[in-house]
C-alpha cells in the first residue's frame, strides 16, 4: 500500500488538520514530517476543539499510531505539555506516539534568537510565530544541531548544548544587544524530558518501511503550506523547512517510490499569517465579515489572519510543485452571504498580463490582481452531507477552482466538524503498488 501525503496548497491554516483527522479513519499511521511547534492544527469532533502542535492530527483515534519524523524540529518540553494535556482530555498517546531519533531538537535559545532577529528587522520582520524555528534549522544545516538521540545521552547531550548557546549567546548579545541565555538551565531543561521521551524514540524510516511492508496505511501530514515553503513559497517571507510534498521524503525517510497519492488542501478563498506577498489581500469590512465568518486567527499565536479571494496561480503553482492528484477545499461555507465572489485568475505587472506565478519573488508585492466574479449561493450549506445537497452555484464555483487548477476536487468541507465533510467521485487517499 502507498503512502498519502496531504499538504496545504496556499499560506497555511487551510484546514489540513480537519483533512487528516477525517482521512485517518481509513488510515493506521499519522506523520508529521517537517516544521514545529509553528504549526497550529485544529480538529473538531461531536463539538469539541482540539488545536495540535506537534501531535499528528491523527491521535483522537485511539487504535492510531502517530509519528513525528526526522524532518520536525522538536521542542521537547511543547511537546510533552501537549502529550499531557491530551491524556487530560482522555487521550491516551502511550505507545502509539513515536519520535524519530534523528529529530532535531528546539533549544530555549533558539525561541530567544527567532524574537531576537525578529525585533532587529524592524519593517522588515518575517512576522515569525517566535518559536525558534529557523534558528533550530539554521543550526541543524550548520551541522551544529543536537538530535533527539542526542538527548539520551547525558554527557553528549551537554557537550552540544554547551557549543550551541555559546554561538546563540555570541549572536544574542553583540549582535542584538539581548540578554544572554545560560547554558547549565538549558541542559537541565533538556534532561528534565529524557526520561519520559525515551519510550517513544523510534528509527522511524525503519517503522515506517516496516509497517508499509506489512500493508499498513500510512498518512504524511504537512504543516504550513506551499506559498510558506523554504524552496517554493514566496522567500524570504516563508518557514525553514520544505512544507511541500517532497519535504515528506526526506522528513519521514520515506522513498518517493513509496508515495502513491498528494492531496492539497485549500480555502474556498485565502487567508495569511505573517508578513509577505499576498496579491488577492482585502481590506476594509469586507475583510472583517471575512475574518468573522471564517473565525480567522492565528491557531499557535492568536494572531489575527489576513483574508483574500482564492488565488488561481498561486494554486496551480501548488499543484506543480506538489504534484497534486487533488484538492480539497475547505471553508465553502464561510462564503455562503456573499452575492458574488471574486476569484483571482491573472496577475498584472508593469502593464504585462501573467498567467503564472512570477519569475522574481518580489514581484509578487507589485502584481495588481485579475478577477472573474462568480455568483454566489447566499444558503447555508454547513448541514449539506453529499455534493448532490450543495447547491448549484457552490457546485459550479467548486468545478470553475478544479478548472482554473488544473487538478479536481475530491473532498469538499462546509465546516470545523468531523462531520462537515464531503467527498466526491475523485477522492482516493490509499492506492496500491
Ligand atoms: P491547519 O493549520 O491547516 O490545520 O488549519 P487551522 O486549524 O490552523 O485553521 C483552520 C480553521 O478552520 C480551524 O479553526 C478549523 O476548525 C476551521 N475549519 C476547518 N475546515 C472548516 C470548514 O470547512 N468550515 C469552517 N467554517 N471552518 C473550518
Ligand atoms: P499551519 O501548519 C500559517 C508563518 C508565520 C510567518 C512564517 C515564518 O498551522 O498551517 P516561522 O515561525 O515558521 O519561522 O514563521 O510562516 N507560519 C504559518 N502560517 N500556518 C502555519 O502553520 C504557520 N507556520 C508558520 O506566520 O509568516
Ligand atoms: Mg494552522
Amino acid at each position: 500500500m502507498k503512502a498519502a501525503v496531504v499538504v496545504g496548497a496556499q499560506w497555511g491554516d487551510e484546514g489540513k488538520a480537519k483533512v487528516i483527522d477525517f482521512l485517518t479513519e481509513h488510515a493506521d499511521i499519522v506523520v508529521r514530517y517537517q516544521g514545529g511547534a509553528n504549526a497550529g492544527h485544529t480538529v473538531v469532533t461531536d463539538g469539541q476543539k482540539h488545536v495540535f502542535h506537534l501531535v499528528p492530527s491523527g491521535v483522537l483515534y485511539a487504535d492510531k499510531i502517530c509519528v513525528i519524523g526526522n524532518g520536525v524540529v522538536l521542542d521537547p518540553t511543547a511537546f510533552l505539555a501537549e502529550v499531557r494535556e491530551l491524556a487530560q482530555r482522555g487521550v491516551d498517546a502511550a505507545g502509539r506516539v513515536f519520535v524519530s531519533s534523528r529529530a532535531h531538537l528546539i533549544l530555549p535559545v533558539h525561541a530567544a534568537l527567532d524574537r531576537a532577529a525578529e525585533v532587529s528587522m524592524g519593517g522588515r520582520a518575517i512576522g515569525t510565530t517566535g518559536r525558534g524555528i529557523g534558528p533550530a534549522y539554521v543550526d541543524k544545516a550548520g551541522r551544529l544541531g543536537v538530535q533527539v538521540a542526542d538527548l539520551l545521552d547525558r554527557e553528549r547531550f551537554r557537550r552540544r548544548v554547551g557549543r550551541i548557546v555559546e554561538r546563540a549567546n555570541a549572536l544574542l548579545v553583540n549582535l542584538y544587544g539581548a540578554e544572554p541565555v545560560a547554558a547549565e538551565e538549558v541542559v537541565a531543561a533538556g534532561l528534565a524530558t529524557a526520561d519520559e521521551l525515551r519510550p517513544m524514540v523510534r528509527d522511524v524510516a525503519l517503522l515506517l518501511d516496516r509497517e508499509m511492508r506489512a500493508g499498513k496505511r500510512v498518512l504524511l501530514e504537512g504543516a504550513q503550506g506551499t506559498m510558506l515553503d523554504l524552496d517554493h513559497g514566496t522567500y524570504p517571507f516563508v518557514t525553514s523547512s520544505n512544507s511541500t510534498a517532497g519535504g515528506a521524503c526526506a522528513g519521514a525517510g520515506v522513498g518517493p517510490t513509496r508515495i502513491g497519492r498528494v492531496i492539497g488542501i485549500a480555502k474556498a478563498y485565502a487567508t495569511r499569517v505573517g508578513n509577505g506577498p499576498f496579491p488577492t489581500q482585502i481590506d476594509g469590512p469586507l475583510a472583517e465579515k471575512v475574518r468573522t465568518w471564517g473565525g480567522e486567527f492565528g491557531a499557535t499565536t492568536g494572531r489575527p489572519r489576513r483574508c483574500g479571494w482564492f488565488d488561481v496561480l498561486a494554486a496551480r503553482h501548488a499543484v506543480r510543485v506538489n504534484g497534486l492528484d487533488e484538492l480539497a477545499v475547505t471553508k465553502l461555507d464561510v462564503l455562503d452571504e456573499l452575492d458574488e465572489i471574486p476569484v483571482c485568475t491573472g496577475y498584472r505587472l508593469n502593464g504585462e498580463l501573467l498567467t503564472e506565478t512570477p519569475l522574481r519573488g518580489r514581484d509578487l508585492e507589485a502584481v495588481e490582481p485579475i478577477y472573474e466574479h462568480l455568483p454566489g449561493w447566499r444558503s447555508r450549506t454547513t448541514g449539506a452531507r453529499s455534493l448532490h445537497d450543495l447547491p448549484a452555484a457552490a457546485r459550479e464555483y467548486l468545478d470553475r477552482l478544479a478548472e482554473w487548477a488544473g487538478v479536481p476536487v475530491g473532498i469538499v468541507s462546509v465546516g470545523p466538524d468531523r462531520q462537515q465533510t464531503l467527498t466526491t467521485s475523485n477522492h482516493r487517499a490509499f492506492v496500491t503498488d
